[in-house]
């Protein structure tokens, strides 16, 4: 596989996650047994490993370092703040009005990854 074809796959996987993600938050206050169903407990696990996978080989072949590129060391400390946010957002705080808050915080983190990632800065607004 060449590099174009893997960073377009990577960057389809990171819509698809952030889709999904979507998805699970509006269930998680509409239909909250949804989320139990087996399909929805896995394909999230399947589809982050596979874009974290491809993001880690394009960095790789790339040459690129977080040591190096700045955007990229903030685009990983984005990724653990969303994956911590997430986890919080989707699992924890039920009932709480906080909830809602995280998983915004959670969207706004993935907006920002997206962006980094397109315009290479650690502020790209
Ligand atoms: C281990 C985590 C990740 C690593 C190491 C990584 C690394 C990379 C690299 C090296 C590129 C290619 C840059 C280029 O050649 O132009 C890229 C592109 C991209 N990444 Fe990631 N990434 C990771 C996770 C994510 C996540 C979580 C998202 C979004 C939720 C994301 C969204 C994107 C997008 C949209 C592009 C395409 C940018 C464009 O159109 O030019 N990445 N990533």
């Amino acid at each position: 596989m060449d590099y174009p074809i893997l960073k377009a796959s990577h960057a389809g996987l990171a819509y698809l996650s952030v889709m999904l993600f979507s998805l699970r938050a509006v269930l998680s206050y509409v239909r909250p047994d949804c989320l139990q169903g087996k399909l929805l407990r896995i394909a999230p696990h399947v589809l982050d490993s596979a874009l974290l996978a491809a993001g880690i080989t394009l960095a790789v072949w790339a040459g690129l370092s977080p040591h190096a590129q700045p955007w990229l060391a903030a685009k990983l400390l984005a990724l653990v703040a969303y994956i911590v946010l997430g986890y919080i957002g989707l699992k924890k705080l039920h009932g709480s009005p906080l909830r809602a808050v995280v998983l915004v915080g959670a969207l706004l983190l993935a907006a920002y990854m997206i962006a980094v990632a397109k315009s290479k800065m650690v502020w790209p607004f």
